[in-house]
C-alpha cells in the first residue's frame, strides 16, 4: 500500500482542500494529511476517517501579494514545521504538497528526506493572483524539487509554464466528484426554498467564499437590472481574511435597497441541497478561475450555470451548450444572461440536462482518482 504524506497549509475547507479530501480517500489506510493550522477542514477529514495531524501551532501569514523579502521572511515560521515534516516523511514514500506553503516545506523535506515530491497546483500563477516574488518562489521550488506537478486545469498549467515552470513535469488532472452525492434530493431543496421564503422567487445561487475576486458584488449589481422576482442567495463566508469585503457587500445591498432580494447564508455544508433549491447558479470571478468546482457541482445538480469567461471555466462550459459564459466583471451582460434564463425555462432545462450528462462523464471521482494513481505509480 502506498504511504503518502499529504501536506496542506489551510485549516479551512476551500476548494483545494475539498479536492484533496476526495483524492486522499483511496490511500487513507496508509497515509496521513498534515495541516499547518487547525480548523474546520481537520474535522471534515476526521468525519471521513482520514488520518490527520495539525503540524503547526499558528496560522502562517503569507499574503499572495508579498514582496520577495516578505515571502522569504514568511519562511521563518515554517522552520519548526520543516523539522516535523522531515521527521515524519521518513515513514512515508512520497510527499504530496497541495498548497504553496506546503510546497515550500514539502520541497525542503523531500530534499532532506530523499522522498519524491508531488505538487498539486490549484492556483493560476499569474499577476492577477500572485506577486512576482511568490510566482518565482513556487516555480523555482517546483522545477527543482517536484517529480510531478498536477495542474487542476489547462489554464493553470499554461500559467505555470508561462511563469517559467517546466512543461514536462506537468499533467492536467481535473477535480473529481462523487457522483452519487448528486442523485437524490429527498425533498430537501423544496424544504430549503420554503424555509428561506423563496417559494415564489426565481433563485440565483452564488456559491463561493466571500473574496473580491470571486465577484459577488457583480451579481448584486446585476440584480438591479433583473426582474423583481429574481433573488440571490450568497453561500459562503470570508474564509481567508476578507472580512472587509463581506462588510462591503452588506453595505452594497443596503445602498441598492436589495435587502429582500439578497440572502447571505454564510458557509454551508449542504451545498448540493442548496444548489438544487436554485433555478440558476452563477459564477462571477473577476480574475481567471483556476478550475471552479462550483461550476461542475451546479452541472451535476442539473442546474443551469452562467460562468465568467476566463481560466478553467472555459474548459468546463461550452457557451450555449452546457451553460453560458459572460465576460468577467460585465454587469450588463450578466444581467442579460440571467434574464434570458429567467424568461426561457425550456432552454435552461435543456442546457442543464446537457451539462449534467457531460459533467457525469468527465468528472467522475473514481476515474479521476485512477488517473492520479497511475501518475503516482510511476514515482514509487
Ligand atoms: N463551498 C462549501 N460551502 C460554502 C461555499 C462553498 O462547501 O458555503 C464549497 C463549494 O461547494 C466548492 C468549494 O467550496 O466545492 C469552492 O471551490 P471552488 O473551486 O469553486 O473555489 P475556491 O474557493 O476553491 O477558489
Ligand atoms: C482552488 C481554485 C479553484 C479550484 C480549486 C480546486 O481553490 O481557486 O478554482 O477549483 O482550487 O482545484
Amino acid at each position: 500500500m502506498k504511504k503518502i504524506l499529504f501536506l496542506d497549509q489551510s485549516g479551512k475547507p476551500g476548494g483545494a482542500e475539498l479536492c484533496l479530501m476526495d483524492l486522499v480517500e483511496p490511500y487513507k489506510d496508509s497515509s496521513l494529511v498534515g495541516l499547518f493550522e487547525d480548523g474546520a477542514f481537520k474535522s471534515l477529514l476526521e468525519q471521513q476517517q482520514i488520518p490527520v495531524r495539525v503540524l503547526g501551532e499558528q496560522a502562517i501569514q503569507v499574503r499572495k501579494e508579498s514582496r520577495f523579502w516578505q515571502s522569504l521572511g514568511a519562511i521563518g515560521p515554517l522552520i519548526p514545521l520543516l523539522g516535523k515534516v522531515v521527521q515524519l516523511s521518513r515513514s512515508y514514500d512520497l510527499i504530496y504538497a497541495n498548497t504553496q506553503k506546503a510546497l515550500v516545506v514539502g520541497a525542503l523535506a523531500s530534499w532532506f528526506g530523499r522522498r519524491p515530491l508531488v505538487y498539486h497546483l490549484h492556483d493560476i500563477l499569474s499577476a492577477d493572483h500572485f506577486s512576482l516574488a511568490n510566482r518565482r518562489l513556487a516555480v523555482t521550488l517546483a522545477n527543482r524539487f517536484a517529480a510531478l506537478v498536477i495542474a487542476n486545469s489547462q489554464a493553470t498549467k499554461s500559467a505555470f509554464i508561462e511563469a517559467g515552470g517546466r512543461s514536462h513535469l506537468t499533467e492536467v488532472v481535473y477535480n473529481g466528484f462523487k457522483l452519487d452525492l448528486y442523485d437524490d434530493d429527498a425533498g430537501n431543496s423544496a424544504r430549503i426554498r420554503q424555509e428561506l421564503g423563496l417559494d415564489d422567487r426565481f433563485v440565483v445561487g452564488h456559491f463561493s467564499r466571500l473574496a473580491p475576486w470571486k465577484g459577488q458584488h457583480i451579481l448584486i449589481e446585476a440584480l438591479t437590472r433583473c426582474p423583481e422576482r429574481v433573488t440571490a442567495i450568497l453561500v459562503g463566508d470570508a474564509l481567508f481574511g476578507e472580512a472587509d469585503y463581506a462588510q462591503q457587500l452588506h453595505r452594497q445591498v443596503a445602498e441598492l435597497g436589495l435587502e429582500n432580494r439578497v440572502k447571505f447564508l454564510g458557509f454551508r455544508s449542504d451545498v448540493v441541497a442548496l444548489m438544487k433549491a436554485c433555478d440558476l447558479v452563477v459564477h462571477t470571478s473577476t480574475s481567471p478561475e483556476p478550475f471552479g468546482r462550483v461550476i461542475v457541482e451546479a452541472m451535476l445538480c442539473c442546474r443551469p450555470v452562467i460562468a465568467a469567461e476566463a481560466g478553467g471555466a472555459l474548459e468546463l462550459v461550452e457557451d450555449g451548450k452546457t451553460g453560458w459564459l459572460v465576460p468577467p466583471g460585465d454587469v450588463v451582460k450578466l444581467a442579460a444572461a440571467i434574464d434570458k434564463c429567467y424568461q426561457q425555462p425550456e432552454l435552461r432545462d435543456a442546457i442543464a440536462h446537457q451539462a449534467q450528462t457531460y459533467a457525469r462523464q468527465t468528472f467522475d471521482l473514481d476515474r479521476i482518482n485512477q488517473q492520479i494513481d497511475r501518475l503516482l505509480a510511476k514515482l514509487f
